[in-house]
């Protein structure tokens, strides 16, 4: 039997999923590790940790599946992170995670050095405080001793793949969030690289998602059980590969992810970018295409912020419950969801959090019910732009955790005026980094055939035209709240 394994290295946690030829989640394992804030918006983790939740997981998996059976490997996880690696290999230090937002200096540098307009044109993108290059620079501004070991760096997944294969590699999906790719050309971008002073010798190779970079060497088959000379194809970013692990590969389809970060993600054949950067333009998982992307920072983080500290004794059904019980609007409390500073739409990495119109007659039900309604409008917000880059949807598939909450996707279905359906199989960017391998092993001619054959969708909850135009007005007022 051919199986095909997928590797997230994400940010709670490493997941290892087995699929069969045609796409079956035969096995999965998860193995999960801390985040560590040494200063107050900084986020770190040791690669090692990486390291032995992938070893951990892949021997999981491998104790009720055969090595020899595993035809490609492929990996995904989170995005922007920083990993520097001196001449000998080790890593130099923890790791600087997407979330962390100590770099605001170093993007205003970044900004100066080549120009707003032009970066945007260059990269597709601005530059943000979560992104890769403002990382380096802040190590050359910071721990200039730590700097000056960097001989190689690399995006998180792709340290496992360094420890895999021996090979420095990325796909271009990922490499998209260092702000040093020419997203257009699908290449690093000279001209970047020259203002910032950042050598290409550092930065890895690079490859379409399908495409093989690499075999299993003896070190990475004695750290995990894998055979040497299984190939590891590039595999793709989280949400590239979540895409693909949620059928979203083709134009007018897309997906919204309530994780701790929630995303609004769209499928462009063609490149497509906000002229004000509010939403990320990165390379497809699918070779040659692209796709749009709108960031809202404390998702799922704001209701879990919310139940750990103000109702530790709830569960999150229990939350649902309530907020339930409340009408839309939540009779007046809005919650602003800028725990962590904010993305789209404001790029704010200043911006924070906000309770709005509390009287006495509140209860916890309303805050919960803000809660939730909040992170809804600020997906509205990246699902407007992203409608302003030209895109539309018939329908959009729902995943992470946050989709579980049947509330929760209705409430999008109806702020988004748009049918809300979600996956049979929930394993989002595990799974599309498993079928990225199974094309890059050449068992489908293409990630979208791939993907079409794979992922069945659930029934969608409907909008409701009446319900959809209170979300509106209660969206509007929200809008005003962050500039006010
Ligand atoms: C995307 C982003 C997050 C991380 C989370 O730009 O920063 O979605 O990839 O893992």
């Amino acid at each position: 039997m051919n199986t095909y394994l997928g590797i997230d290295v994400g940010t709670s946690g490493t997941k290892a999923l087995l699929t069969d030829s045609r796409g079956a989640v035969v096995r999965t394992a998860s193995a999960e590790y801390p985040l560590s804030t040494p200063k107050n918006g900084w986020a770190e983790q040791h690669p090692h940790l990486w390291r032995d939740a992938a070893a951990r997981t892949i021997r999981e998996i491998l104790r009720g599946a055969d090595a020899a059976d595993i035809k490609c490997v492929g990996l995904t996880g989170q995005m922007h992170g920083l990993v520097a690696l001196d001449k000998s290999g080790e890593v130099i230090r923890p790791a600087l995670l997407w979330c962390d937002q100590r770099t605001a200096a170093e993007c205003g540098e970044i900004t100066a050095k080549i120009g707003a307009e032009r970066l945007i044109e260059l990269t597709a993108n601005p530059a943000l405080t979560g992104f890769t290059s403002p990382k380096i620079l802040w190590l050359r501004n910071n721990e200039p001793e730590n700097y000056a070991k960097i001989a190689k760096i690399m995006l998180p997944k792709d340290y496992i793949r360094w420890l895999l294969t021996g090979e420095n590699a990325s796909d271009l999906s990922d490499a998209s969030g260092t702000g040093l790719l020419s997203v257009a050309d699908r290449r690093w971008s000279p001209e970047v690289l020259r203002a910032l002073d950042v050598p290409r010798e550092w930065l890895g190779a690079l490859y379409e998602s399908p495409e093989i970079t690499g075999r299993v060497s003896r070190l990475g088959a004695e750290l995990t059980g894998l055979r040497e000379g299984t190939p590891v194809a590039a595999g793709a970013g989280d949400n590239a590969a979540a895409a693909v692990g949620t059928g979203v590969t083709r134009d007018g389809e897309a997906f919204v992810t309530i994780g701790s970060s929630g995303v609004v993600f769209a499928h462009a054949s063609e490149m497509r970018f906000d002229a004000r950067g509010r939403v990320h333009t990165f390379c497809a998982a699918v070779p040659g295409e692209w796709h749009v992307m709108g960031v809202t920072l404390a998702a799922g983080l704001s209701l879990k912020w919310f139940r750990d500290n103000f109702a530790p004794d709830a569960s999150y059904a229990e939350l649902d419950r309530l907020a339930g019980t409340v009408p839309i609007g939540a009779d007046g409390v809005t919650f602003l969801p800028y725990l962590n500073g904010e993305r789209t739409p404001h790029l704010d990495p200043a911006a924070r959090g906000a309770f709005l119109g509390l009287s006495s007659s509140h209860t916890r039900a309303h805050l919960a019910r803000a809660v939730l309604e909040g992170v809804v409008y600020s997906l509205r917000d990246c699902y407007d732009v992203i409608r302003g880059t030209g895109a539309d949807f018939a329908e959009i598939t729902a995943c992470g955790g946050g989709s579980v909450s049947p509330l929760w996707r209705q409430m999008l279905a109806d702020a988004l005026a748009v049918p809300v359906v979600t996956a049979q199989s929930a394993e989002g960017p595990a799974l599309g980094a498993a079928i990225l391998a199974a094309v890059g092993a050449g068992e489908y001619a293409s990630v979208p055939e791939a993907s079409a054959a794979i992922i069945r969708k659930n029934p969608s909850a409907a909008p409701d035209p009446a319900a959809s135009a209170r979300y509106a007005a209660a969206h509007a007022a929200y809008r005003g709240y962050y500039r006010r």
